[in-house]
């Protein structure tokens, strides 16, 4: 399985058990398609392509299509988005700071074809200071990234990064969780367990899970306790503690702003273009450089 790191993978495999099957996976293709043409007209092992792609190359500026697909993905953990977005064509570097993740992640792309492969790029770097000295055509921050840096300005300087590494006319897209506070007041030092069988194995994941929010500092503490069983044999067991930050809507944008980053798009889940309102679980951010950006082509 994945190399061996604190807890010999067991979190990051557990990430992936947790995340199968959501679909956010297939709005980043589709979100990379809109913003990025990508270099090869067919994805790997896929058909050839007879109504988008070309199209979609032929739309955009007087750039090769290899110059106009390039995609940074920042805390690109197991590969969940990271994989499927090389293997639809794209050429994607993925930063991450977790050797368990990266391990994952690379352990399943040796899985892939070669051309999803070689479209890849795995870096272990921080997304707070990354300078990776390139640009991009789009840079996302999927799936709640900007809730996992809790340090002092580290939300400002993590989309300085996004913004640091966009081409003139690139695209950053963020999508993270909105509160639910009602949920958290409920939930505040509530031990609850949950159950998953591993679908490599069969055996079972045993996820004790006790948040604890502080609403000032807007942290939320999560005491994870793993447990992987055969029937009444534990197999593995792993513990952790860790802290995550919380972001409400109006916050995240003055964030932006203040990142020198031009929000035109925002809409209240991954999969949909609903309002960001009060019904609304998620906020997805689509933004471009405010001073010295191109207006964003759409392919
Ligand atoms: C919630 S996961 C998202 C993973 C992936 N983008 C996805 O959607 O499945 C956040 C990832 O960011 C990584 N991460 C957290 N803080 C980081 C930092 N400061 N620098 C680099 N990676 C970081 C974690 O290791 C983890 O893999």
């Amino acid at each position: 399985m994945a190399g061996q790191g604190e807890f010999g993978g067991f979190f990051a495999e557990f990430y992936d058990i947790l995340h199968a099957g959501l679909s956010d996976v297939e709005a980043y293709v589709r979100y990379a398609s809109k913003y990025c043409a990508p270099p090869d007209p067919r994805p790997s092992g896929g058909p050839p392509s007879g109504d988008t792609r070309s199209d979609i190359v032929s739309s955009g500026p007087s750039q090769t299509t290899q110059e106009r697909s390039r995609i940074l993905e920042l805390g690109s953990g197991t590969g969940r988005i990271l994989i499927p977005l090389a293997a639809a064509g794209f050429n994607v570097t993925g930063v991450d700071n977790s050797d368990d993740m990266i391990a994952l992640c690379k352990d399943k792309l040796s899985r892939e074809p070669l051309s999803t492969q070689e479209r890849t790029r795995i870096v272990k770097g921080d997304v707070v200071d990354l300078d990776l000295g390139e640009t991009f055509d789009l840079v996302i921050a999927p799936c709640n990234l900007l809730s996992c840096v809790t340090g002092p300005g580290e939300a400002i300087s993590l989309l300085k990064t996004a913004k640091r590494h966009l081409k003139e006319s690139g695209v950053f897209i963020l999508d993270c969780s909105i509160p639910d506070v009602p949920l958290m007041v409920n939930t505040h030092g509530v031990t609850r367990t949950f159950e998953f069988t591993h679908p490599l194995t069969g055996t079972t994941i045993i996820d004790t899970f006790t948040p604890r929010y502080d609403f000032v500092n807007q942290l939320e503490t999560d005491h994870i306790v793993l447990e992987e069983r055969h029937g009444d044999t534990l197999l593995r067991r792993a513990e952790t503690t860790q802290t995550l930050a919380f972001y409400f809507p109006r916050e995240v944008r003055l964030m932006l702003d203040t990142a020198g980053l031009l929000v035109f798009h925002e809409q209240g889940s991954v999969l949909e273009d609903i309002p960001l309102d009060e019904n609304a679980g998620e906020m997805v951010f689509f933004a471009r450089m405010a001073e010295g950006g191109k207006p964003v082509p759409a392919y």
